[in-house]
């Protein structure tokens, strides 16, 4: 059995990139190991959340785990917030963690890119506080979408230096885990890049049948099929691999072909794709209804949750504490 850690920002709802990228391993994964699902509220803060959003965000991403599937009886729970012991880790950690290799980190460099106006020292460490939140329970696998690969290699290297600066194998170096399967990208429906919370371009689990038409309908395409056998443009490819997950194979086969005759009509490429993300997402978007009505119930999986999640936590702090030297006066 391994011990698995996996987390989601509350920045927004969840779309389907977070689902197919991440939480749908989440589901096969409570059943054979010790998992730990967390809202990562904590780095949330970076982009500035006012408090009151910040708090519907993260019962908005709760509610949106269970509806998923995730299983409070099997796996542990929580949010980040609730086990303040993940803070501490993290401050120790930052003594080991260089200003020149959190500045080259990717994800670093395209917030400063993106966000001028605020490149705060949460951002930059934000691959520290992730490194925490794994290693603080022993993680050996951590499943993740493809834009996360960068901060595991950097969760592995702090978990190394530690265990070398104290002489000890202490933290195990956790791996991605995906049951075997590679690490996917779901794109957006903008033609290039990932769907992801900040750039506008995904589609939300919790979207009706109305906005996934109108999104789908909209999204980039390119002029069309100059002839046969044509290498697929980039937004065409992507509506592909958007179809992949959602559809049957029998109907990606179907416009796989038509593509290569070169006698494919985009708009209904579209009209297929959208009645099939709305097949997909239309129980998952009503137990989201459900489950955010039902405060007693979110309310008790988030204080079982943190409690699970700050014992194995405390364990570990206690643990590091005294490898790094701290210890009673006698
Ligand atoms: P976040 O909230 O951006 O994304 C949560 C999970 O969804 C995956 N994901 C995607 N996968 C495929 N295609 C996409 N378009 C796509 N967009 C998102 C992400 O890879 C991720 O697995 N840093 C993390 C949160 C975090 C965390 C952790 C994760 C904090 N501490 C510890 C794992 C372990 C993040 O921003 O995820």
């Amino acid at each position: 059995m391994e011990t698995v850690v996996s987390g989601i920002r509350s920045t927004g709802n969840l779309h389907l990139g977070n689902y197919f990228g991440a939480v749908k391993n989440f589901l096969k994964m409570q059943r054979e190991n010790n998992c730990f699902f967390f809202i990562a509220d904590y780095h949330s803060l970076t982009t500035h959340p006012k408090p009151s959003e910040l708090q519907r965000n993260i019962r908005q991403v709760l509610a949106e785990y269970l509806a998923c599937g995730i299983d409070p009886e099997i796996a542990t729970i929580f949010i980040q917030s609730d086990v303040p012991e993940v803070t501490e880790l993290y401050l120790l950690l930052n003594m080991n963690a260089y200003i020149g290799e959190l500045e080259r980190t990717t994800s670093f460099k395209d917030k400063v890119r993106s966000q001028p106006d605020n490149i705060n020292a949460g951002l930059l460490t934000y691959p520290v506080l992730m490194a925490a939140d794994i290693i603080i329970h022993k993680a050996t696998k951590v499943p993740v979408g493809k834009d996360q690969e960068q901060h595991l290699e950097m969760t592995r290297k702090f978990a190394r230096r530690f265990n070398t600066m104290y002489g000890t194998d202490y933290f195990p170096e956790p791996d991605a885990y995906n049951f075997g399967e590679q690490l996917v990208k779901i794109p957006g429906l903008d033609g290039t890049g990932k769907m992801g919370k900040s750039e506008g371009n995904g589609i939300y689990l919790s979207d009706t049948p109305k906005e996934i038409r109108k999104k789908v309908m909209r999204a980039v395409t390119d002029s069309g099929p100059q002839g046969e056998n044509q290498e697929m443009s980039e937004p065409v490819r992507n509506l592909f691999t958007l179809l992949n997950v959602v559809s049957d194979p029998s109907v990606v086969d179907s416009f796989k072909e038509q593509y290569n005759r070169g006698t494919i009509r985009y708009g209904d490429l579209k009209k297929q794709l959208a009645e099939d993300i709305i097949r997909f997402n239309e129980p998952v978007r009503e137990r989201i209804e459900e489950i955010s009505a039902d405060s007693h119930y979110l309310n008790k999986v988030v204080k079982e949750g943190a409690a699970k999640a700050r014992e194995s936590a405390a364990a570990t702090i206690k643990e590091v504490r005294h490898i790094i030297g701290y210890r009673p006066f006698v």
